[in-house]
């Protein structure tokens, strides 16, 4: 863990950023045409803030997050996150690096359909080796949170769109990572659920030396932001405190 210690600021990127990309494009290949859906992205990610990302349905923020976490490789540039130039690292080094580091809410909510809510919010317990009794309880305490701890040993398929959502979200929460990202968080729930996913969110990920970044459409809780970032077919048009006009 030594390169978290990095201080060096190699290719411009502040040192004390939590997340930083430099020139970070994307192409996809569709049929004989290669299209590029990031156009160098350079961002600093700041700890202690919870920064939106928006952007219209197609603008790239699905696989700029990727990117961000370690999911999908860019095609050009570098990422940094809290110092580690996680490209750099070993298929089992980036891993192990994601599993410590990394707490991921999917758009699909990718909830394994053959084990029970606890046990799917236990997962990343469980990859680090935790005894499952305490995977478990730590899982369910989390599910309380949440206000679906009387869901614990449903199946995914039992329950609602909105209470899967939250088996994802105590899922990504529940080893405390450092860096939390979360692909339109409260877009199946309720105001009220909503918002408590929001504090959920500001107790667990927003604090020194932490970091969350939420993709949204979700107008109900843009007033939340400390940073909002527009994206606009690959490029970032906007950053500041509130969304821009005409949004
Ligand atoms: N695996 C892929 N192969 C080819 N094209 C892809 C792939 N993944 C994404 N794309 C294309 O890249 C563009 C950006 O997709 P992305 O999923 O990042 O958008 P998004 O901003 O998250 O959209 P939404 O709000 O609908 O989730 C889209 O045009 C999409 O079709
Ligand atoms: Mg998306």
């Amino acid at each position: 863990m030594g390169t978290l210690l990095d201080t060096s600021a190699i290719g411009g990127c502040n040192p004390e950023a939590a997340i930083c990309t430099r020139g970070v494009t994307r192409d996809f290949q569709a049929g004989q045409q290669t299209i590029t859906v990031l156009h160098g992205i350079d961002l600093d990610i700041r700890a202690g803030e919870m920064t939106f990302l928006v952007g219209e349905s197609g603008s790239g923020k699905t696989t700029l997050i990727s990117i961000m976490c370690g999911i999908l490789w860019p095609t050009l540039g570098e990422v940094k996150v809290f110092g580690t130039d996680i490209y750099d690292l070993g298929d089992s080094e980036l891993v192990e690096f994601r599993l410590a580091n990394i707490g991921f809410i999917f758009q699909q909510y990718n909830l394994i359909p053959s084990i029970d809510a606890a046990s799917n919010a236990a997962v990343p317990l469980i990859a680090q080796g935790m005894e499952r009794h305490e995977a478990r309880t730590r899982a369910v305490a989390m599910l309380e949170k949440l206000n679906i701890g009387d869901q614990a040993n449903k199946l995914p398929s039992q329950l609602s769109g909105g209470q899967q959502q939250r088996v994802a979200i105590a899922r990504a929460l529940v080893h405390e990572p450092r860096l939390v990202v979360c692909d339109e968080p409260t877009a199946a729930l309720d105001a009220s659920s909503g918002r408590r996913v929001m504090d959920l969110l500001r107790e667990v990920a927003v604090a020194e030396n932490r970091a969350c970044i939420i993709v949204t459409h979700d107008n109900r809780i843009f007033d939340l932001a400390d940073r909002i970032l527009v994206l606009e077919d690959g490029r970032i048009t906007h950053d500041g405190r509130e969304m821009p006009e005409g949004h």
